[in-house]
């Protein structure tokens, strides 16, 4: 009797984490996992092109917590496939929400700052009561994705982030690596005009962890402090891993791409900081760790591909 009491007590909340392969997913079962008991769900367990599937996992999971990492990210591929867009980034958010009130779990949404235009005057930044306006399908899907969030009656949090790298799963910062490291000599433009928020995917799992435990609910920003323009991390994230390169800075108009993007997308972390909840670090000051724990496998994963 004095043991199974003994059990309860440690007995862990369940956590349903959605998405789990991905950079954030992969993060984020790194950091619950010491403190929930953690089911993961790939695509292969919990296909959300199939909206319906997602009450009958949820049911059989029976969470507190839900965190959907899970989304169509392929900002470019959603402007040809929007329906597939829609399904992973909005219908089955609202059938994660719907399954999250019905028992009782909280559900965290994570979203993007492609819900704005990007039209604001630099270097200002958008903060959580700000208009939103979409340019993109992607956007207009993951906003699609808040809305019925917030419309559910669910408990929510919904944590937008922007320009995301981890050390798992695919980003632009190991995409330039590959490219760098493949022709060193080569001149490549990089995108000069587009600012944004460069946040480490672990640094963004660890604030969802302190919003979950702190018991607040709504709409939050997540990014990393500071801004750059994708010239600038790049250039910034070569120089950490000591590699040899020719970046040149060039237009979004010279490097034209199916999906538009905003132009200023920066987020600022304005209802944490409000909260006294803010971990977020200075952009560098994380990829500076971020090189200096995994300039190694950086170097090797690129060479292989
Ligand atoms: N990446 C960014 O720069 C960025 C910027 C702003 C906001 N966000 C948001 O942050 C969150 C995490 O992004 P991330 O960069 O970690 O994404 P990611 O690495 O691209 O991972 C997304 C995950 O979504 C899953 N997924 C895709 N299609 C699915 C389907 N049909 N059924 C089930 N799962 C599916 C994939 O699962 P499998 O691997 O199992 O196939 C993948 O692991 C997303 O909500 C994203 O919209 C990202």
């Amino acid at each position: 009797m004095e043991k199974s009491n003994r059990e309860k007590k440690i007995k862990k909340s369940r956590l349903m984490l959605v998405g789990a392969r991905g950079q954030l997913g992969c993060d984020c079962q790194e950091i619950f996992s010491p403190l929930f008991e953690v089911e993961s769900f790939s695509s292969d367990d919990l296909d959300l092109t199939r909206p319906d599937d997602v009450g009958v996992a949820v049911l059989s999971c029976r969470p507190e917590v839900i965190i959907n990492c899970a989304a169509h990210t392929r900002v470019d591929d959603c402007e040809t496939d929007s329906k597939k867009a829609h399904l992973i980034n909005a219908e089955s958010p609202a059938c994660l929400a719907a399954a999250a009130k019905g028992c009782g779990a909280l559900l965290v949404q994570v979203s993007t700052d492609y819900v704005f235009a990007g039209e604001r005057e630099l270097p200002q930044g958008y903060v959580e009561s700000d208009t939103v306006a979409p340019v993109s399908v992607y956007g207009r899907s993951k906003l699609a994705g808040e809305e019925a969030v917030a419309a559910s009656g669910c408990a929510y949090l919904i944590v937008r982030t922007s320009w995301l790298y981890g050390i798992n799963g695919h980003n632009f910062l190991k995409t330039m690596l590959r490219l760098v490291l493949n022709e060193p000599e080569k001149e490549r433009k990089v995108v000069a005009d587009q600012f944004g928020c460069l946040t480490w995917s672990r640094s963004l799992a660890q604030q969802l962890l302190s919003l979950v435990e702190s018991g607040k609910r709504g709409l939050y920003h997540a990014v990393a402090e500071g801004s750059a323009n994708w010239f600038q991390v790049a250039s910034c994230f070569l120089e950490l891993m000591e590699v040899e390169h020719h970046l040149v800075p060039c237009t979004t108009a010279a490097y034209p791409t199916p999906a538009r993007r905003p132009a200023n997308s920066i987020l600022l972390n304005q209802k944490l900081k409000n909260d006294g909840l803010l971990l977020m670090r200075p952009w560098q000051d994380d990829l500076e760790l971020f090189v200096s724990r995994h300039r190694d496998r950086l170097l090797k994963e690129a060479a292989k591909v």
